[in-house]
């Protein structure tokens, strides 16, 4: 239901004023403009064109602008050109932070943090409306299965139970905020064949059920104002101008009433996947498919839409959707926005406190062999801080961010220093020189270039110094990974090895004798092979944000103790992908392990897996009957001698029925922390929401008479088990 005055304005509008309502385009400041590529279709006469078209009242919505003044002025030219004094709706790529800076969503993934996960995408809401933003293309929750593709960072990892609780979770923390929230990419991106960007996506029915649309759904279910489509063919046809997906699933199925938005150029786009003859066609095809608005960087194909009859009626309910939510927003009552207090509301200290205990939250302990962390600072006389990650302000945030302010971000060097004060000598040194990629990012022209060596940097004199400084200290903490613009959009890799000598160097630091912390920052999973024999304590941080030197601090000296859980399977090596622990079994599941003749077939890490400095040991396992449903009760007890988070986790199994089920699959989690000593008594209900799956043949949801078996502990691996019987 749309209200009077939308009809009303409705009713105003001629077909050229309604394909402007349906149009979003990119803004480029400069540097984006300077350093362009003439091939991106970016130059500089990209700003002057858009301006052009917002004097003639052609645009609904920008996106890419985040300086206050600047939205206002353009908001203030949008409003004088459109005949009916329609504002902009500005949107823009808030992924983990607006000026504060979180953890990489696959970071905050990794808390398993529901409150923390919410809170944080309200900080970025709240930040991104003060500066005029009214909508994020966030959250990300493609299911990711293959570390190769990029935008792993971005999502929630391979689960569909923890992504459809993460989805939800930020689309209430970002909506909190202000802002609309715009999951995306609908649907499978991350099914891409390879993990090669924008490549096909072949993914059965009873996947895209089970695994791929839970997210999504989850997030329109909490109320999204948006969703953004995915560039891909999914099963031959392009996410962008699927109807069955856009319509039938979405609306039909699912109800969402919010608008959608194409991603970037992929209306036009359905001309090169060689589905539409002509921009006129591909504009007409996909606001008929159910694309409201059409995201462009230049020569938007919705223009043509005024000659597209057949598309009239899907025309206005579109622009119907776009000015509903403009209503809604309060935009069309007064579109601009407060400059003084955007300021003050982007340097709220609330907001860094919040991406430290986010920070501290999400960092999984992956080895902690003879308890090496926590690190006793009163007995340390020189510490060794090693890898040019270590002190890089820039990578510590990570990839999708671009309003960031460098000189607040705490680096991990930064962070052990302040943590420890004079008392202890701290000596740093990169190690080895930047691991530069042979080809630039689509995305340098953003500033997401990858910084350089120092002037003069000598290789490897740099090498034999950091060994030194290793061998001179009383601990070495290394931090490795990949650069951050080796990771995101348009980043795959056909590898997952440490980049460049960071294994050579790792490895020369530990012949030192000097006892070694790996610190590996990162957002996809490395081949840690090596790190997980030889080196006892091993901390995932990811890119942590702006707050990330002090909250690994807090970790690496006992003020916290990691709780972080790992949101997909970590593979040995590149060549077991893909692999996830919630796969079927057929034959001689004895022999499960040993699939390869060459390497074994478990991960290297389990889904779900994270240490802790407290000792969690889980008892007294119980199933009551509830209804249609059943009560699984755990103890969870702490036997170590330090406070500590600690995720319980549910996995279920169907042994027999209508179809194969995964040998295990999550259907419950809850964090809690524990005081030593403590114990809790944790409660999950399983019921038919839990049990029902979709089944290939009877293209439905099922729900089988079997019995389950149920696993409660701290990881996929979990041991302590019992089972239930269904009627
Ligand atoms: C393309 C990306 O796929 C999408 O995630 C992003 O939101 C848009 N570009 C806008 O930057």
């Amino acid at each position: 239901m749309t209200s009077e005055r939308v009809e009303e304005l409705l009713g105003a509008m001629s077909a050229a004023d309604k394909a402007g309502q349906l149009i979003q385009y990119f803004y480029f400041k400069l540097p984006a403009v300077e350093l362009a590529d003439p091939a991106s279709g970016i130059d500089d006469s990209q700003p002057h064109a858009v301006e052009a078209a917002l004097a003639r009242g052609a645009v609904g919505s920008l996106l890419f602008v985040t300086d206050p003044a600047e939205i206002n002025r353009l908001q203030r030219l949008t409003v004088e050109g459109n005949p009916h004094g329609l504002p902009a709706l500005f949107g823009y790529d808030v992924i983990h932070g607006l000026r504060t800076i979180f953890p990489v969503p696959i970071a905050m993934a990794a808390s398993w943090d529901l409150d923390a996960i919410e809170r944080g995408q309200a900080v970025a809401g709240r930040e991104a409306r003060a500066v005029g933003i009214h909508w994020t293309f966030a959250p990300m929750v493609d299911i990711a299965r293959d570390p190769r593709w990029g935008r792993i960072v971005e999502g929630a990892g391979e689960d569909p139970y923890l992504g459809a609780a993460v989805a939800a979770a930020q689309v209430r923390g970002f909506q909190s905020g202000g802002v609309i929230a715009g999951p995306k990419h609908f649907a499978g991106y991350g099914a891409a064949l390879g993990g090669r960007d924008y490549d096909e996506a072949n993914i059965a029915e009873y996947e895209l059920w089970n695994t791929y649309f839970p997210p999504f759904r989850a997030a329109v279910e909490a109320g999204a104002g948006n969703i953004m489509t995915a560039y891909m063919d999914l099963n031959g046809i392009p996410a962008s101008g699927s109807h069955w997906l856009l319509t039938k699933v979405l609306r039909e199925t699912w109800g969402f009433d919010g608008f959608v938005v194409s991603d970037a150029n992929a209306v036009k786009s359905l001309e090169i996947h060689g589905f539409a003859a002509a921009p006129a066609d591909a504009a007409a095809r996909a606001v008929l498919a159910g694309v409201d608005l059409e995201m462009a960087v230049a020569e938007p194909a919705y223009a043509h839409l005024p000659d597209a009859p057949e598309a009239a009626a899907a025309v206005d309910a579109s622009v119907r959707r776009l000015l509903a939510a403009k209503e809604r927003l309060g935009l069309l009552e007064d579109p601009y926005v407060d400059e003084d207090r955007a300021r003050e509301i982007l340097a709220d200290p609330q907001h860094r406190e919040a991406a430290r205990a986010a920070a501290r939250g999400s960092a999984v302990l992956l080895r902690n062999e003879g308890d090496r962390l926590p690190l006793d600072a009163a007995a340390l006389g020189s510490i060794a801080v090693l890898g040019p990650l270590a002190d890089s302000q820039r990578d510590t945030l990570g990839p999708w961010v671009f309003d960031f302010d460098l000189d607040e971000t705490v680096t991990v060097l930064d962070g052990i220093r302040n943590a420890v004060g004079d008392g202890v000598r701290v000596d740093y040194a990169r190690g080895i020189g930047v691991g530069r990629r042979a080809f630039p990012s689509i995305f340098d022209m953003f500033g997401r270039n990858a910084p350089e060596d120092p002037e003069g940097f000598d290789p490897a004199a740099e090498f034999d110094r950091a060994v030194s400084v290793a061998a001179a200290a009383d601990v070495a903490v290394v931090v490795l990974g990949e650069w951050q613009n080796m990771i995101g959009e348009a980043a795959s890799r056909s590898s997952l090895d440490l980049p460049g000598r960071q294994l050579e160097l790792l490895q020369a630091v530990v012949a030192t004798g000097t006892p070694t912390v790996l610190l590996v920052m990162n957002g996809r999973p490395l081949d840690l092979r090596w790190p997980a024999e030889h080196v006892p304590a091993i901390l995932e941080i990811w890119y942590p944000g702006t707050q990330g030197g002090n909250a690994v601090a807090d970790l690496l000296f006992g003020a916290a103790s990691p709780g972080g859980k790992l949101p997909f399977s970590w593979p040995r090596t590149v060549g077991q992908i893909p692999i996830h622990y919630s796969h079927t079994t057929s034959h001689q599941p004895e022999n499960q392990d040993r699939r390869y003749w060459d390497e074994a077939s478990t991960p290297l890490f389990p889904f779900g897996h994270g240490l802790s400095y407290g000792r969690f040991e889980y008892s007294d396992l119980t199933v009551s009957p509830a209804g249609d449903s059943v009560r699984i009760a755990v103890t969870v007890t702490n036997g170590g001698s330090r406070e500590a988070p600690e995720v319980v986790q549910l996995y279920l199994h169907q042994r027999h029925g209508s179809a194969s089920r995964p040998v295990r699959e999550l259907k419950g989690f809850q964090r809690l922390v524990l005081a030593p000593g403590a114990s809790e008594r944790v409660t999950f209900t399983v019921g038919p929401q839990e049990r029902r799956y979709w089944h290939a043949a009877v293209r439905d949801w099922v729900l089988d008479a079997t019995t389950f078996d149920v696993w409660v502990g701290g990881s996929s691996d979990a041991s302590l088990t019992t089972t239930f019987d269904v009627a």
